[in-house]
């Protein structure tokens, strides 16, 4: 059973003129988009979310998912979301919020140094708003594959040309992704609750 739209609302290309400055370099084109939905990551297929229609989606509009159900190491997505670029949730473990405080030398990023890859309230450790909660756009910074969630690895893995992330989205050192994985603006509406695609600056 599946609540989530598998609808595929690819990004109008129109629409670019309005994408913001930070997040424009982060469209990959339309050959990327169709690679990260062909290697989509596995959904978890019980989490119930409310979306708006493709178009709507497409054009920007934010999206309500509902992470009730969603249980520490799984992954929600990806979620078509935030102009139509797909979205993953995670839920982590206490162990792993714990192990992504620790210094990793292996990171190419770990503090987030590039302020274009989060909103300000994602630069810390876990990039993200709550340390237990992930959202991140699933799309490669190398050529805009989708990474796959390996849970039991603590990672995601985008099989295209072999790039790994840590479940901060945070890229591993030699590597062909030169980034982190990007955090869309996104708030918690109630505890179980996010709206993606808005907070305080993107309303
Ligand atoms: S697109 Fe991900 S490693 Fe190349």
């Amino acid at each position: 059973m599946s609540d989530v739209e598998t609808d595929d609302p690819r990004p109008d290309e129109g629409d670019a003129g309005n994408v913001d400055k930070t997040r424009r370099r982060l469209l990959v084109g339309s050959t990327a988009i169709v690679g990260g939905i062909g290697v989509a990551g596995a959904a978890i297929p019980f989490v119930k979310s409310w979306n708006p229609s493709a178009k709507a989606r497409a054009l920007g509009a934010p999206i309500e998912v509902d992470i009730s159900k969603l249980n520490p190491g799984e992954m929600l997505g990806p979620i078509p979301a935030w102009r139509g670029r797909p979205v993953f949730v995670i839920r982590r473990t206490p162990e792993t919020v714990e192990q992504l405080a620790s210094d990793n030398p292996e990171l190419a990023d770990p503090e987030s140094k590039n302020e274009e890859m989060q909103p300000a309230y994602a630069k810390n450790r876990w990039r993200s708003r709550k340390p237990e909660i992930g959202v991140y756009e699933g799309l490669c910074t190398h050529l805009g594959c989708s990474p796959k969630f390996r849970g039991e690895e603590n990672s995601f893995f985008c099989v295209c040309h072999g790039s790994v992330f840590d479940l901060a989205g945070r890229v591993f050192k030699n590597k062909p992704a030169p980034d982190n994985l990007p955090v869309p603006p996104y708030r918690f509406e109630t505890e179980n609750l996010i709206v993606i695609g808005e907070d305080e600056e993107h309303a």
